[in-house]
């Protein structure tokens, strides 16, 4: 593995962080490329759980050097609580945290313009971190990047013409106050102070790093369904999330990437807005919601459930070229006798395999499901893949055929022991 992206394949919350934790223990640079803190990766280790929004989940692992790359939005106030956090728990940083220069700063106009966007009627459902709006500003070539909090000029001149736009926004489309320049230009100078150890140029870094063939791991945030271009537009988040945004996001160019891994539920989730064609009844929703505790990790609203949809992941598999699968939280189907497994969408007189663009057709197509006999046996205490009943090895195979890819490792559990390679 000289050097592999994990992204999610599904909406989010796959269990990306407790996978990036065992990959990280054969890695030596662990990065991440997009997104901000409306991430949440929840590691378990023993009895510890650490859940991080902004630091590659590789940081718990002593020794290993974590990088947050140029395509990452950045709270540096969630930030500096996140290092507190892990320095509280007895994790070193300093000298193994690495930060982009040209990451975008999130704003506290980016928060509360999110915030607002929210109260209508049409909303996303997002995390309101703040992070549509920051790459908005990016894109529109407004942003301020971390380099800038280090030049005291240069952030007084775009922090200015900034606030002018935006508290004229705020006044006159939402009715909301604005903010003042002094008070936001010293409390961002003061984090561009305390940040400063950890800002560099850090696509030398990784690209140094890898031709000393150093093992580079990039931990995707959200998931592909969640991604600007491939997801449920406009239901998704402001960054690419996929596999690509590895090479844009850290400024390693894609031939340097060997290996893509996607990390996939055994079921489906997603929190907030927008289509979900396999979407379970209330029943069944809350059972699978109590038992898998899908609740955001982040914003700890409760997640949507429903069954495996492999038209999704086959869409996943095409455009983060998916080279293998880890499959995760299968046990949280243990107590079903029946599992559904979506291979299609109807709508109208047409069946799609292939994932829709349009909005429409996913809001208002049938899911074609075939269904399985489950196994009714506590699968959160094996550890070899042989031991696992029948059933699920059915359901296991059924899913890497669908997926024409090969799954090589399984989760049972949040722990990291509960976790086990196979060759279906
Ligand atoms: P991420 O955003 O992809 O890192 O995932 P989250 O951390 O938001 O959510 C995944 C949740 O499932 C976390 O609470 C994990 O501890 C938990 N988890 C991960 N793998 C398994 C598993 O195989 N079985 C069960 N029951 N829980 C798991
Ligand atoms: P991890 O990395 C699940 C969702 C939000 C909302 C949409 C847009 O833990 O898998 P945003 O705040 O990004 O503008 O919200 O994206 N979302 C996530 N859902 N897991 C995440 O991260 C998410 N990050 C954002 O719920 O629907
Ligand atoms: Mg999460």
């Amino acid at each position: 593995m000289p050097s592999s992206v994990i992204v999610g394949a599904q909406w989010g919350d796959e269990g990306k962080g407790k996978v990036i934790d065992i990959f990280a223990a054969k890695a030596d640079y662990i990065v991440r490329y997009q997104g901000g803190n409306n991430a949440g990766h929840t590691v378990v280790i023993g009895d510890d759980s650490f859940i991080l929004h902004l630091i590659p989940s590789g940081i718990l692992h002593k020794k290993k050097i974590c990088v947050i790359g140029n395509g990452v939005v950045i709270d540096p106030r969630a930030l500096l609580e996140e290092i507190e956090m892990l320095k509280g728990r007895g994790i070193k940083v300093d000298g193994r945290l690495f930060i982009s220069e040209e990451a975008h700063v999130i704003l506290p106009y980016h928060k509360l313009l999110d915030e607002l966007k929210e109260q209508k009627k049409k909303k996303i459902g997002t995390t309101k971190k703040g992070i549509g709006p920051c790459y908005a500003d990016k894109v529109a070539r407004s942003g301020i990047r971390i380099i800038d909090l280090l030049e005291e000029d240069t952030l007084r001149d775009k922090l200015r013409a900034n606030l002018e736009e935006k508290n004229s926004v705020l006044a006159k489309t939402y009715g909301a106050d604005g903010f003042e320049f002094i008070s936001v230009y010293n409390e961002y100078l003061d984090y561009g102070r305390k940040i400063k150890k950890y800002i560099c140029n850090t696509k030398r870094l990784l690209n140094d790093a890898i031709d000393a063939k150093k093992r580079v791991l990039f931990e995707g945030a959200q998931g592909t369904l969640l991604d600007v271009d491939y997801g449920t537009y406009p239901f998704v988040t402001s960054s690419n999330s996929s596999a690509g945004g590895a090479s844009t996001g850290t400024g390693v160019g894609p031939n340097k990437i060997d290996k893509v891994i996607g990390v996939v539920k055994a079921y489906t989730t997603r929190v907030g807005e927008g289509p979900f064609p396999t979407e379970f009844d209330d029943l069944l929703m809350d059972k699978i919601r109590q038992k898998g505790k899908e609740f955001g990790a982040t914003t700890g609203r409760p997640r949507r459930c429903g069954w495996f949809d492999s038209v999704v992941v086959r869409h996943s598999v095409m455009v983060n070229g998916l080279d293998e699968l880890v499959v995760t939280k299968l046990d949280v189907l243990d107590e079903l006798d029946t599992i559904k497994i979506c291979t299609g969408y109807r709508f109208g007189d047409k069946v799609y395999d292939d994932f829709p663009s349009s909005i429409k057709v996913l809001t208002g197509c049938r899911p074609v499901y075939e269904e399985l006999p489950g196994w009714l046996k506590d699968t959160s205490g094996i550890t070899d893949y042989s031991r696992l009943p029948v059933n699920a090895k059915k359901y296991l195979k059924r899913m890497q055929y669908l997926l024409n890819t090969k799954i090589v490792l399984i989760s049972v559990g949040s722990k990291r022991s509960q976790t086990f390679s196979k060759g279906v």
